[in-house]
């Protein structure tokens, strides 16, 4: 079987990542955790080891480092956990703060403090993977370097990554960082797709509003950097959750996905995953449900991503691409 590219480099992983955004309540300020959302995350923690996910993706800002904490409770509950599990983090968003805007914050002084803090929220001595959360236009590659060998050398940090890059901002860092980039964790759904459909309009006009950074896919398969996918589950759009503005279209690929769900005698989510889990770069879904029930209803993924068709996978595309256009 193909390893991922986590796995080629001796980091421990799992095919699916649970993201732990929703831990930790809201993301008010003024709102405290409870011990009711140390519950909840305890129950979404075990319903992921029991289908198998021992990789934990966080960043230091969600729910206002809630996330973390809520986290940590779960490890103190249960420490023989931190070394069976992959525990990833992200820094570099500053949020909005009285006056000042959301912002990034690559800078030394930022980075090394940030780490502190999760993990002391965590409770735990080191991080096994760290990602600059989103690209900070003022970033200087020398600076992160100095900031990430401390961090690498005093044990914090074991590898790094980063987030929402593009081909170029990722060789402008690597070229002065000391480890290797391992990670790029960027958004991809049937709802966002355009990273496959990027590939497929070159020379064509439908390409022209895409976003999607040229050659992403391509560059990080071979530079071994594992793609992870965030928002995976499109907040359950075409898996059972019914927007209340959704067109005929989004409602046709919902109808589909449930078709080939019953066919397969499986669920939506696991034909949702297994439709980006399909594409030879190994992506790793990081699903961002707290619900136990939803998580296992991921258990099926891998599984469906190897039974899935050329055809069955073509034709969510079509039908997610009609369920999404403008
Ligand atoms: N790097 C980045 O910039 C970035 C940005 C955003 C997120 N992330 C990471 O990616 C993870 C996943 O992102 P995500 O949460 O946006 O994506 P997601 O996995 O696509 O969606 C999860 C959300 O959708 C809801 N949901 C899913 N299926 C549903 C259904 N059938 N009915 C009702 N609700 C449903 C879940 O609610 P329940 O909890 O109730 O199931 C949860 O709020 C996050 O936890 C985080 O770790 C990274």
């Amino acid at each position: 079987m193909k390893m991922m590219p986590l796995e080629r480099r001796g980091i421990s992983n799992s095919r699916l990542a649970l993201g732990c955004m929703g831990f930790g309540g809201s993301w008010s300020a003024e709102d405290a955790y409870t011990d009711d959302h140390v519950k909840q995350a305890e129950m979404a923690v075990d319903a992921a080891l029991s289908i198998g996910i021992t990789f934990y993706d966080h960043a230091d800002i969600y729910t206002r480092g809630k996330a973390e904490s809520v986290f940590g409770q779960v490890l103190k509950r249960q420490p023989q956990l931190r070394e069976q599990i992959v525990i990833q983090s992200k820094v570099g968003i500053q949020l909005e703060d009285g006056a000042l805007p959301a912002r990034f914050n690559f800078s030394k002084e930022h980075i090394l403090p940030s780490v502190d803090g999760i993990l002391s929220r965590l409770g735990t001595e080191y991080i096994d993977i760290l990602l600059l959360h989103r690209p900070d236009p003022l970033m200087e590659p020398d600076e992160i370097a100095e900031a990430f060998s401390q961090l690498k050398l005093s044990g914090k940090v074991r590898n790094f990554g980063v987030s929402n890059m593009s081909p170029g901002q990722i060789r402008f860092l690597q070229r002065a960082l000391p480890d290797p980039i391992v990670v790029n964790q960027i958004e991809m759904s049937l709802l966002r797709h355009d990273w496959i459909d990027h590939g497929i309009h070159v020379n064509q006009k439908a390409g022209l509003n895409d976003s999607f950074p040229e050659g992403l896919m391509e560059f990080m398969q071979m530079e071994d950097i594992q793609i992870q996918a965030w928002g995976p589950l499109a907040q359950g759009r075409f898996s059972g959750r019914v927007h209340e503005k959704a067109t005929e279209a989004e409602l046709k690929t919902a109808a589909l996905v449930k078709q080939l769900a019953e066919e397969n005698d499986t669920t939506p989510e696991s034909i949702v995953l297994a439709w980006l889990m399909k594409h030879p770069a190994l992506v790793q879904p990081v699903i961002g449900t707290v619900n136990p029930e939803r998580i296992i209803a991921c258990r099926d993924a891998v599984r469906q991503s190897e039974l899935m068709t050329r055809d069955q996978w073509y034709s969510l595309l079509i039908s997610a691409r009609e369920a999404n256009k403008p």
